[in-house]
């Protein structure tokens, strides 16, 4: 199918541009003025900007986590996905205790096969570091996988000690590999766990007592000193606070291949949120915890000069009813994870761009640039630009819009930015070609978004 869009303003991470775009197939054939080649189909932008699809490298979907597993699947996180103008997304394989990475990313893709709506990537998350697994490593990047992630938290269950991230970044920066964290001090964190739990301190607000700020710094330090000594190139996922982001830019300033990202709850939502009465705060679960309006202020900050890479949602839902609720009377047993693959665009252009704190080209870099690029995607992805892939959002920037459970179309029975009011919403949302969201209807079809085979990762931003 061939798709003329005429007088939209196209930007892109590094300008701005007035521009007609041909889409034929899966990719952008041609950009320039006033274009007159016949379509099958012709779409008027006229006010509206011209984006490269959203790109969300942190996300969860169908996860077995914390005795339950996560609600949206790859059919409904896509569906939701493409409604906030997020076209691509790069999901954490869990290894399983005992199973060697080809299992455990074969039924990764048996979860995605016939129900992808928007195009997937894979990261891979390592929890049993066999000697198998370590010759399977320098294999990973053949499969399509460049990325991989290690625990330092979640004691017993998916944490890794300082020798197995250690071996992992070794392995990983030698074959093309970019290593992920979850940067919090599992060991520490037990202990305070145990202790609270021990002194009938049971309610939500206790799980982010138990996980301070520091044990965040801690992991972060450490693993970027890991990373330097293997000279391996890290990014330190879901970064949530002031002190762990004081480590990153020391790292940087230091010439270290150091990245990191933080995610839009950590802008938005504070550890009060967690002590909300009753067992409400349960909502507000997931690690490392929700911090204050200090932290959100220094992520703003980061987000702003580019100490931080990019912004994604680290979407795992888990609904109030039935699976939040498993943790009512032992805060350790809530699962943690939350929501917001479809509002992330959105939240980030109203209060990123919309109140000025930065660019609408800053907006698509780290909402969709810096992601393709730090992940081996670009320039397939992550740029309006001839031969790229057709991952588009017509954006109207006038629209508003009321963000809320009743009209989103994530699997989950809350929404972490109830009632908040955007401005700014996606019209037309393209993947690889298709149409899949257009006046305000999932147009796509059920089995053909795709595996995102990812490049090596030799290079940092
Ligand atoms: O609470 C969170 N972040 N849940 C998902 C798993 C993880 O740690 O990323
Ligand atoms: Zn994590
Ligand atoms: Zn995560």
């Amino acid at each position: 199918m061939s798709i003329l869009i005429k007088n939209g303003t196209v930007i892109n991470a590094d300008g701005t541009q007035k521009a007609d775009l041909l889409v034929e197939e899966e990719i952008i054939s041609k950009i320039g003025e006033s274009l007159d080649e016949t379509a099958e189909k012709v779409i008027d932008a006229s006010g509206k900007y011209i984006i490269p699809g959203g790109i969300d490298v942190h996300t969860h979907l169908d996860m077995p986590f914390g005795g339950t597993v996560s609600s949206d699947n790859f059919e409904t996180g896509h569906i939701a996905a493409a409604f906030g103008g997020t076209t691509s997304h790069i999901d954490f394989i869990i290894q399983g205790k005992g199973q060697s990475l080809a299992e455990a990313i074969d039924i990764w893709h048996s979860k995605a096969d016939g129900k992808a709506c928007v195009d997937y990537g894979f990261h891979i998350a390592i929890t049993d570091f066999t000697d198998s697994v370590m010759e399977e490593l320098p294999t990973l990047v053949h499969t399509g996988i460049s990325s991989i992630k290690l625990f330092m938290a979640y004691k017993n269950v998916l944490q890794v000690d300082d020798e197995t991230l250690f071996r992992s970044l070794q392995i990983a920066g030698d074959n093309g590999l970019l290593t992920c964290v979850h940067a919090e001090n599992g060991d520490a964190i037990d202990v305070l766990i145990k202790q609270m739990l021990a002194d009938g301190k049971t309610d939500p607000i206790y799980h982010a007592k138990s996980r301070p700020h520091w044990a965040e710094a801690e992991a972060t330090s450490r693993a970027i000193h890991l990373a330097a000594i293997a000279d391996a190139p890290l990014f330190v996922v879901h970064l949530t606070c002031a002190s762990a982001l004081d480590q990153i830019k020391m790292a940087r300033a230091k010439g270290l291949k150091a990245m990191a990202e933080t995610c839009v709850q950590y802008l938005f939502t504070t550890e009060d949120d967690l002590d909300r009465p009753g067992f409400e705060g349960a909502k507000y679960v997931c690690s490392p915890p929700l911090r204050t309006k200090k932290d959100q202020e220094a992520l703003w900050e980061g987000l702003i000069n580019g100490d931080l890479a990019s912004i994604s949602t680290d979407h795992c839902t888990f609904n109030y009813e039935g699976q939040k609720e498993l943790g009512r009377g032992d805060f350790s047993k809530i699962p943690n994870g939350l929501p917001g693959i479809e509002d992330r665009m959105m939240v980030m252009h109203h209060h990123g761009v919309g109140e000025g704190r930065f660019s609408l080209e800053r907006w698509v870099e780290i909402t969709s640039t810096n992601p393709a690029k730090t992940f081996g995607m670009y320039p397939r992805k992550g740029v309006i630009a001839e031969g790229s892939d057709a991952d588009l959002v017509i954006w109207d920037p006038e629209k508003e819009h009321t963000i809320s459970v009743e009209t989103h179309h994530m699997n989950i029975d809350y929404n972490l930015y109830e009632g908040m009011e955007v401005k700014g919403v996606p019209e037309v949302v393209f993947s690889s070609g298709r149409i899949v969201i257009e006046n305000g209807e999932f147009k796509g079809k059920v089995g053909a978004g795709n595996f995102i085979r990812r490049e090596a990762i030799l290079s940092v931003i």
